[in-house]
């Protein structure tokens, strides 16, 4: 029988991979996908994005049962926590997500072969039907097999970052994965790493108990927010009981029973000792490059440990690509199923591009932080001029009817042409909110058209009128006072 080339050979299932995989299918290309685990989906699904999402979920309503329901009029027995049954419902969710893109892979004819990829050198001399091939090594369980294709997308996403006075074990020393899994709620549990991670896991066990503790080393949490919003959003975590420990390392690590002595180092207060129970290792990802077989291909990374591809994503190798946390750029799920799409859509000759800044970055605490586009201090740092306007939550209805009231919305606008930059959310629903902001901003538009999008009473998005409104009376006002007479931007 003929051997099969694939139009596509895609290895790594996850947000990346599989986005590629169905969109190069629905486009008529033949479709092979490889990865190890089974269930497709990859860290995303399978042990970050949706599992700490369903016991945020969960764990939200456990606080809320516990201390929210009374000004409503709700009493209820203290609620008990049956952490195996949340567990459960957790697992139910991602096997239930991981199942509908399985069935999408069958609805599209792809192929999808579990086991361990790696690149195979280009056969010498090619035979005919492999002259344009790339071939990719399959370990399954059952053996070993060769799959080729046209062209080749490599997706294969990111680990955990180590930290050396650190060891997972998986039992004391953890990462997310085994930190999303945990049979029992621990009572202090150190997290190192105020990132997404750590504050998105962190949150998970204070609501259902557990002391918490974040060491981080920088002198804000949330790396990627203004100072002002990380400061705000520290002090609600800390208003609900997590403790933080800025610019402070773990220095080492003593077994005592079943408990941990790390020795901290504080930059101001110098050594200090804390004892936990467990500690979650949250200090960032790298690229999963090691044994795929790149040096076989002559494909090497740069200092970060990434691959360099170009705006097909196209690696130094013809014909071979690369998307998601493999290559430059954030570390996000939607970053690499957005980059998907403009690959396939490159590939079939449409000139897409991205726009990285446009892409939103959320932490799913509570309340949640989101922000899309430019910060003020990106601006300031790059010399633009800008205009910029903040409301608090206080203001807005359906925030008191939530029980929901804490946070803002910032809008940052061009300071002449009043063309919205950056938006910041920390507040209720701040993860659904800025996709309505992200929106607007990839469509180019200003502050006034902000404005005039009519937002439905009572709801969260009638904050982005009131900050609007304001921002556009601030612009207003100042073209007067530099003598333009216009009152539309
Ligand atoms: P991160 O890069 O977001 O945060 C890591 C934090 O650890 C930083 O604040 C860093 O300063 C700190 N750190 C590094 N080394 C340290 C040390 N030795 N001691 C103390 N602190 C140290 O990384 P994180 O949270 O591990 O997430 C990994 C990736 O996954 C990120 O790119 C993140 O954006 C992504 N992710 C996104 C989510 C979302 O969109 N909600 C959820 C989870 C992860």
């Amino acid at each position: 029988m003929a051997e099969t080339i694939y139009d596509l050979l895609v290895l790594g299932a996850g947000p990346g991979g599989y986005q590629a995989a169905v969109y190069a299918a629905q486009q008529g290309m033949t479709v092979a996908v490889v990865d190890e685990r089974p269930l497709p989906g990859g860290v995303c699904m399978n042990e970050g994005c949706i599992p700490s999402k369903a016991l945020l979920s969960s764990s939200g309503l456990f606080v809320q049962s516990r201390q929210g329901l009374e000004e409503h009029g709700i009493e209820l027995a203290a609620p008990t926590l049956n952490l195996a049954r949340m567990m459960t419902r957790k697992q139910q969710i991602v096997d239930r997500l991981g199942g509908g893109v399985k069935f999408l892979f069958q609805m599209h004819h792809i192929h999808h072969q579990v086991g361990r990829g790696s690149l195979l050198p280009p056969s010498l001399p090619p035979p005919p039907s492999t002259a344009a091939g790339h071939r990719v090594e399959v370990v399954t369980p059952q053996g070993v097999l060769t799959l080729t294709a046209q062209r080749l997308l490599l997706a294969t996403g990111s680990c955990p970052r180590g930290v050396p006075a650190l060891p997972v074990d998986g039992q004391q020393i953890l990462h997310a994965g085994h930190a999303l899994s945990l049979a029992q709620v621990p009572e202090h549990l150190l997290v190192v790493g105020a990132g997404a991670i750590g504050l998105e896991i962190g949150s998970v066990w204070q609501r259902l108990g557990a002391q918490v503790t974040v060491v981080e080393q920088l002198d804000q949490i949330v790396p990627f927010a203004e100072p002002a919003l990380a400061g705000a959003l520290q002090q609600l975590l800390e208003g609900q009981g997590f403790r933080f420990r800025l610019e402070t390392r773990v220095e080492k690590v003593v077994h005592s029973g079943d408990r941990l002595k790390v020795q901290l180092l504080d930059s101001a207060a110098g050594s200090q000792e804390v004892v936990c129970d467990q500690i979650l290792v949250a200090v960032g990802r790298q690229p999963n490059v090691d044994n795929l077989g790149l040096d076989r291909v002559g494909l090497t990374t740069n200092d970060d440990g990434r691959l360099e591809v170009d705006d097909d994503f196209q690696t130094a190798v013809a014909g071979i690509y690369a998307l998601g946390d493999m290559i430059g750029g954030p570390m996000l799920a939607h970053k690499a199923g957005f980059e998907a799409q403009v690959f396939v859509e490159r590939l079939k000759g449409h000139r897409a591009t991205i726009d990285y800044h446009l892409m939103p970055k959320v932490i799913y605490t509570h309340p949640e932080l989101a922000v899309v586009g430019h910060s003020g201090d990106e601006l300031t740092q790059q010399g633009l001029e800008f205009v910029s306007s903040k409301v608090p939550f206080l203001i807005n209805g359906r925030a008191h009817c939530y029980g929901d009231a804490d946070g803002s919305v910032e809008l940052i606008a061009a300071a002449d042409s009043g063309r919205l930059l950056g938006v910041a959310i920390l507040g209720p629903q701040a993860s659904e909110l800025i996709n309505q902001a992200g929106a607007l901003l990839t469509l180019g538009g200003n502050v006034e058209d902000l404005m005039r999008c009519c937002q439905a009473h009572p709801s969260l998005g009638e904050m982005f009128k009131e900050v609007a409104q304001q921002l556009h009376l601030k612009i207003l006002r100042q073209r007067r006072r530099h003598g333009s007479g216009k009152d539309r931007l």
